[in-house]
């Protein structure tokens, strides 16, 4: 049912699309994104309302589902029918690899005019910047070790925000104890992914995540620290409610902000979800490193992909490029979308206390070696392999492996997406 569900939400989006980009032509920029939640459109509107104040147009092209899988399906559909969106949302190895297929428009000139090289992080280059052309303009950096909390819930509980796991499980069992739901989750394999980050990077270290989910070393995935992180995961599996599987990601949020539910482990967009209602970060809701991840950043950059529309970059994706790498836009966009700038000029005054904190972590885990893009928004590795792990965590968290089945599958299935 669901399947059927987003397969035809696609073809409505795809139908959609057709008169739109024929219509449009020149004077204006077809965008396709997943940006679709309370938090992610008010943030969005920020960038269509500069455009907008530039005189170009914007033809909206949004395909709901976090993490951005049905977006790419409907992506992929438009480039093979000759029919690209002039800019879309991509992150990391996709990048790359639309850019390895040609598919992407050269940035280099306003990129050097606007002297990207000297701003953007290094680590967000790497997937912004292929053999030497800038192919993708980046808006945010976002990441997804966090863990969001309702202060009130805690409070009421005598819990203070947990250090470590062993804090974090004597947490999750006085709020079952009260009956609240421990912890708010959305049951779909991109979202248990996104938990998976934090929990193995808590237990493998900054190292061992590296060597498991960058550079695939079979005797890291398959070994008793990544079991340890599948066992941990079993906990959080028995402390989410009966009706998690197939829950948005943003409804899981809105169960933290009702008091619903205590926790929820989700990257920064979480907090577009807690601003969007009007709560304070402080007083309404926590923000805090998943336990055991304090020093570390998993990190995924939303970027425009500028698509080749036959020729030259045009002046519209240019002008598009220009006004997302604005320092300005920088800050005044990411404050609403709870993610902070992909440029490391730009002033922390505007960010509440979670985007400041935001900000000083990943200047910090840049420095200090403590920066790794996330194996779960594909910042680790190409999409294939992303995909196989996906299949594993998902699969434990629902019940049909046990943790050590799970690290062996989990080597076999990165062994055959390789
Ligand atoms: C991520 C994306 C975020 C947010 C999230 C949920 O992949 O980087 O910007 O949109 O999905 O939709």
């Amino acid at each position: 049912m669901r399947f059927y569900l987003k397969t035809t939400a696609i073809a409505l989006a795809l139908a959609a699309t057709v008169g739109s980009v024929k219509a449009d032509g020149h004077g204006g920029v077809e965008v396709l994104h997943w940006w679709t939640s309370g938090g992610e459109a008010a943030a969005l509107n920020v960038l269509k309302d500069d455009l907008e104040g530039q005189g170009i147009g914007w033809t909206d092209m949004p395909v709901a589902g976090g993490g951005g899988e049905q977006a790419m399906t409907v992506l992929r559909a438009r480039v093979t029918a000759g029919n690209a969106p002039t800019a879309v949302q991509g992150l990391g190895f996709d990048i790359i690899d639309w850019a390895n297929q040609g598919a992407l428009a050269n940035l280099n000139e306003v990129a050097a005019a606007e002297g990207w090289d000297e701003v953007v992080p290094t680590a967000l280059q790497q997937f912004a910047k292929v053999n030497g052309a800038w192919v993708s303009a980046p808006v945010n950096v976002h990441s997804t070790n966090w863990v969001w909390a309702n202060k009130a819930v805690l409070d009421a509980n005598g819990i203070a925000a947990p250090e470590t796991w062993e804090d974090f499980v004597a947490a999750l069992e006085a709020l079952s104890a009260a009956g609240i739901t421990p912890i708010a989750h959305g049951g779909q394999a991109w979202q248990e992914a996104t938990v998976f980050d934090g929990v193995a990077m808590s237990v493998l270290g900054p190292d061992g995540y590296k060597a498991a989910f960058v550079d695939l070393d079979p005797e890291v995935l398959g070994g008793d620290a990544m079991k340890e992180a599948f066992d941990r995961m079993a906990v959080i599996r028995a402390n989410v409610d009966e009706n998690f599987s197939g829950r948005d990601w943003n409804l899981a949020t809105a169960m933290v902000i009702n008091g619903e539910a205590g926790f929820q482990m989700m990257g920064d967009w979480a907090k577009g979800e807690f601003l969007n209602a009007g709560q304070v970060p402080g007083e309404d809701f926590l923000c805090f490193r998943f336990p055991g991840t304090q020093d570390q950043v998993t990190f995924n950059a939303d970027q425009f992909m500028m698509f080749d529309q036959g020729g030259s970059v045009s002046a519209e994706q240019a002008a598009l490029a220009s006004a997302i790498l604005s320092p300005s836009f920088q800050s005044a966009f990411n404050v609403v979308k709870g993610s902070v700038p992909a440029r490391t000029d730009v002033s922390d005054a505007d960010f509440d206390a979670c985007g400041k904190q935001g900000m000083a972590d990943l200047a910090a885990a840049a420095s200090s070696g403590n920066l790794f893009g996330s194996m779960a928004h594909g910042h680790a590795n190409e999409a294939a392999v992303k995909n196989a792990m996906y299949d594993v965590i998902t699969a434990h968290f629902n019940g049909e492996f046990d943790s050590e089945t799970a690290v062996e599958e989990l080597v076999t299935a990165v062994e055959i997406a390789q």
